[in-house]
């Protein structure tokens, strides 16, 4: 199988063929979507939620997102793996923001790293490309920054922040970056975004015309069941037959239907 580059990222956009992105945190899961055909897999800090059980992606550490990318890194025979810097690991220090990439560059073997911000972070932006490790922006709704806002509503609505945002794209394309995921924006700045730089833009959220669409699997397969926003799509109702298998094992157990005879030494 031909593995997913940067390169052929870049070629996609060209050729107008969507790229086609889900999140992972662990091996087995990882495996599956690789296995399905993805183009790119995210090893999101929305890890925070979904595997810690935390109300936001703050409390995630270092540590526990390179857990969490070698894991997935070790499933990925074709697609890209991109690892989130979680929170408190890159902004304001791009000493500390290289020496944070580095950590998950060596210890996951990911492809990529991606960052929330634009202009506030460039300084860490361009010393980590400098050390020759790819970065995927991240602009729009950044849950990183969630208390600065304080609410996960859609953003970019007014003149002025939609104008920040493609200035910011526009920075980041520029310094190098290879991809940039906008989140929960209008679908025209989405598609405006998209044709204002040239490498690939990954929307969640912000509409069809950009160049792919990314998820989190967990929300996608309907295993996480209160988070509903408009652009998510549930392709299953993962909690639903999990729950029945695992209420029948209960079942079976209770009732001394399991083990059967073929089940024993
Ligand atoms: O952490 C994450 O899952 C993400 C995606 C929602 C883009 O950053
Ligand atoms: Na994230």
């Amino acid at each position: 199988i031909k593995r997913v580059t940067t390169h052929v990222l870049s070629e996609m956009k060209l050729k107008g063929e969507k790229i086609s992105m889900l999140t992972s945190y662990d091996y087995s899961m990882a495996k599956l979507v690789d296995e399905a055909g993805i183009d790119v897999i995210l090893v999101g800090d929305s890890a925070s939620n979904v595997m810690l059980g935390n109300e936001t992606t703050l409390p995630i550490t270092l540590d526990q997102m390179i857990y969490h990318g070698a894991s997935v890194v070790k499933a990925a025979n074709r697609a890209l793996v991109v690892v989130d810097l979680p929170f408190g690991t890159y902004q304001g220090n791009s000493k500390k923001a290289l020496s944070s990439a580095i950590r998950i560059m060596k210890e996951t073997a990911a492809d990529a790293v991606k960052l929330e911000g634009g202009k506030e972070i460039i300084e860490s932006v361009d010393r980590i490309l400098s050390a020759g490790i790819p970065i995927m922006g991240h602009l729009g709704l950044m849950p990183q920054s969630i208390h600065k806002y304080g609410t996960y509503t859609v953003r970019a609505k007014q003149e002025a922040e939609a104008e920040k945002l493609i200035e910011d794209a526009k920075l980041l394309e520029e310094a190098g970056c290879f991809a940039i995921v906008l989140e929960k924006i209008p679908a025209a700045l989405g598609q405006k975004v998209a044709e204002s730089v040239k490498i690939p833009i990954i929307g969640i959220g912000a509409g069809g015309g950009v160049d792919g669409q990314v998820l989190v699997i967990h929300d996608m397969l309907g295993i996480t069941q209160e988070f509903s926003p408009r652009f998510l799509r549930r392709y299953h109702n993962l909690a639903a037959e999990i729950k029945g298998a695992v209420g029948s094992y209960i079942e079976d157990v209770k009732s001394r239907n399991f083990p059967s005879e073929r089940e024993q030494y």
